[in-house]
């Protein structure tokens, strides 16, 4: 009997052992957390993620403890039981379809572009540019001009272009190849699984603002804009030093007002927007989306609001949506001329340095002319002979 006992007592130590390992491996907290920032540090890992819509990550994004970042949205088909569905533009239609996605997987990340996130308040001003990879030539420019990454008057500034994926196929893995060489060259590239055309530029808007809340959400202010502007961002720097609590937690919304704008009903135009989008036949104050400045308080509120309110296909109009909905207003400032300066006389060149060395922020500017205005507003021996009468 006893020496029964003393055979079998080995093997229920072995299974004993074996229990209390499992246990402990299961319950052990960096288990989680390593696979994650494996996951999320493996910019390869990401890119390749992008050629597979069903990929095996999707088990590993949601892991426990860690961000699901990988959750492919489905089509909402109930949509198509929406009155009126039937005689939308197919546009529409698929914009309606895919309304509730509102996370996309990373390809290209940044997670260290503020210094970390505490560390994120030693961002005066980061300028957030929206570009599709395509404008390649229209980046380049931009790094050598007003978005290059510096300090002016003690102010850090740094800059991120935000982009989608274009093309199918081929030319969509050779466009990502593009932004993944840039991303590694320049470190300034934020490029998520989603595909870039005008009706999705709300949802670049909204994954823009929830990775600040994750990476960068102690920002003191942030300039967003197109690409094709030109962005006087020495003098933003001086206009946002000048402000009483230059620190970024005020309410700051600055741009080109647009008002009494209203949605277009006629189903031919690039902007139609029928009564199933939105009702009411006005939109709130919204500042026009070529460019305008925020504080890092006023992008969380922004970021706050939406989370609940239904992405709408203009990207301007939507965030006047979310300030009205956290009964924030716009304000103005003359600097801002994102619908282009209105010069007074045909006989002057638009294109005088001594127009543009007071304003904020022009719209439209090529890279060509982008390069040569930045040279000539920073000549110490500009002279404006004549006061430039702009009119807005
Ligand atoms: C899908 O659409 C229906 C009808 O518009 C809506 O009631 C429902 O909330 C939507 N589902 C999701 C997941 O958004
Ligand atoms: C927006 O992006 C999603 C994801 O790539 C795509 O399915 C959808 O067609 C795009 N929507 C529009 C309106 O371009
Ligand atoms: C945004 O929401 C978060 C979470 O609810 C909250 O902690 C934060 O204070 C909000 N931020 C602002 C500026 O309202």
């Amino acid at each position: 009997m006893e020496q029964r006992i003393w055979r079998v007592l080995p093997f229920l130590l072995l299974i004993v052992l074996c229990v209390a390992i499992l246990l402990i491996y299961q319950h052990l907290p960096s288990h989680s957390n390593l696979s994650t920032k494996a996951l999320r540090g493996d910019v390869s890992w990401h890119a390749r993620a992008g050629l597979h819509t069903e990929d095996p990550a999707g088990h590993r994004g949601s892991a426990r403890g860690s961000r699901p970042f990988w959750t492919a949205c489905l089509r909402n088909m109930s949509m198509a039981n929406m009155a009126g569905f039937s005689d939308l533009p197919e546009r529409l239609q698929n914009f309606l379809y895919y309304q509730h996605c509102k996370h996309f997987p990373l390809l290209l990340d940044l997670p260290g572009k503020c210094g970390g996130p505490d560390r994120s308040s030693g961002v005066f001003l980061l300028l957030v540019i929206k570009s599709q990879p395509v404008n390649y030539e229209r980046r380049e420019a931009l790094r050598q001009t007003w978005a290059k990454e510096r300090q002016h008057h003690g102010a850090w500034i740094r800059t991120l272009f935000i982009s989608g994926t274009t093309g199918a196929g081929l030319e969509k893995l050779r466009m990502n190849k593009l932004m993944e060489m840039e991303h590694r060259k320049h470190g300034d590239i934020l490029q998520w699984d989603f595909e870039e055309g005008h009706l999705n530029l709300t949802l670049k808007q909204v994954l823009f603002l929830e990775w600040l809340d994750n990476s960068c959400p102690h920002v003191r202010f942030l300039l967003n804009g197109d690409d094709d502007v030109f962005a006087h961002t020495d003098n933003m720097v001086e206009y946002l030093q000048s402000l009483r609590g230059n620190d970024g937690s005020r309410q700051l919304f600055v741009g080109k007002i647009i008002t009494n704008d209203y949605p277009i009903r006629d189903p031919s135009s690039k902007y139609f927007i029928p009564v199933q989008m939105q009702q009411k036949e006005s939109y709130p104050l919204y500042c026009s989306g070529g460019g305008f400045l925020l504080s890092g308080h006023t992008a969380q509120v922004l970021y706050n609001m939406s989370k609940t309110l239904p992405l709408f296909p203009m990207d301007d109009v939507y965030l006047g949506m979310c300030l009205a909905q956290a009964e924030l207003k716009p304000s103005r400032h003359t600097g801002m001329r994102t619908l282009g300066v209105h010069i007074p006389a045909l006989d002057v060149d638009i294109l005088d340095p001594c127009y543009y060395k007071d304003l904020l922020i022009v719209h439209q500017l090529m890279p060509l002319q982008n390069y040569v205005m930045w040279d000539q507003v920073h000549d110490p021996g500009l002279k404006c002979w004549k006061d430039p009468r702009l009119s807005s």
